[in-house]
């Protein structure tokens, strides 16, 4: 073809596209915490209002599988339910037509999203000048904040130079986030020393969106450690306040060598350091260094649903 035909050709194109002149937009990525209202928009713009148009939402239910959810036509501009749609969504989403600039959106609003609501909603645009429908995506991410963690023993006793588990679990929310441990000797005033954070390994949350995780520390318990405090946290930033709790803590003791009464136990002082944050910490403790070397550390992190 000789450039001419080209140029005609790619004129003619350029004209036939402008006059459709119609275009679609959703926000692609949408993250929000369990609970929260989320308005998924679809917004149409068209140059040529008198065509008939169609928009739709639909929400995939699998691999290439999609279930229809609400449409509108542009002759009534009133959303209707697609048939089949399940109560547990249209109990808590209502449809809405907004006017923007140039055309017009159909919304979804879901009034506290909940678990079942994540995943990816795909808009739709059917119009009687373009056969081939325009098509826009929103993918909506829950999000749900960690519970405390729980250590099963306050105080553990055990036999220099034994080796012991301290296990901790806790709803680690989602994302999930790592369990992290440190610990502080009897005499290093709260100052926490950080020693690893466990691993997370993917699978799928249960139907309300918790995820268990577990992780368990392996110490070899030395003279240095008698007395010592192991904590568990969902976060390094520790947060002693009631309900927001994010960490649990037990006290470790040589058998035999410290008096057991109660008593002598560490106090859990409200007002405590928090783990070491690259400043400091390491120079406040010079004993710091081998005591890790003796928590010689296997931490698990599995996660495991709540059902299992
Ligand atoms: C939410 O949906 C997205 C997209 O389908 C998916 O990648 C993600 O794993 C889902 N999250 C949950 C908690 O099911
Ligand atoms: C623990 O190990 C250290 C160093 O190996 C040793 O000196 C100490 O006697 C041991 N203690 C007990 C109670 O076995």
């Amino acid at each position: 073809m000789d450039i001419k035909t080209y140029c005609t050709i790619l004129l003619v194109a350029g004209c036939f596209s402008s006059a459709l002149g119609n275009s679609i937009e959703t926000t692609p990525e949408l993250h929000r915490h369990m609970g929260e209202n989320v308005k998924l928009s679809c917004a149409v713009k068209t140059t040529d209002p008198g065509d008939w148009m169609f928009i739709q939402w639909k929400k995939e239910t699998g691999e290439g599988t999609y279930m229809n959810i609400a449409s509108m036509q542009n002759v009534v501009l009133s959303p209707d339910w697609s048939p089949n749609v399940p109560d547990h969504f249209r109990d808590h989403v209502e449809l809405q037509k907004e006017d923007v600039l140039d055309g017009y959106a159909l919304i979804l609003f879901i009034e506290g999203f909940i678990c079942s609501d994540n995943g990816t909603y795909i808009c739709e645009v059917f119009t009687k000048s373009n056969p081939s429908p325009m098509k826009s995506q929103s993918v909506l991410f829950i999000e749900v904040d960690p519970g405390k963690p729980s250590i099963h023993q306050n105080v553990l006793q055990v036999k220099e130079n034994d080796t012991f588990d301290i296990e901790c679990t806790a709803n680690v929310g989602l994302p999930p986030l790592p369990l992290s441990w440190s610990y502080t000797l009897k005499d290093s005033s709260h100052i926490y020393q950080k020693i690893l954070d466990g691993f997370t390994q993917e699978n799928s949350p249960t139907r309300d969106c918790t995820i268990r995780g577990k992780s368990v520390l392996t110490v070899e318990m030395r003279e240095e450690l008698d007395m010592a405090t192991f904590l568990c946290a969902t976060s390094s930033e520790l947060s002693t306040d009631g309900s927001k709790k994010n960490y649990d803590e037990v006290v470790v003791q040589i058998y035999g060598k410290t008096t057991t009464t109660t008593s002598t136990l560490a106090p859990s002082t409200p007002e405590r350091q928090q783990p070491d944050d690259n400043t400091g910490g390491s120079s406040t403790i010079p004993s710091s260094v081998p005591v890790i070397l003796f928590c010689c550390l296997v931490a698990m992190f599995e996660l495991f649903t709540r059902t299992s």
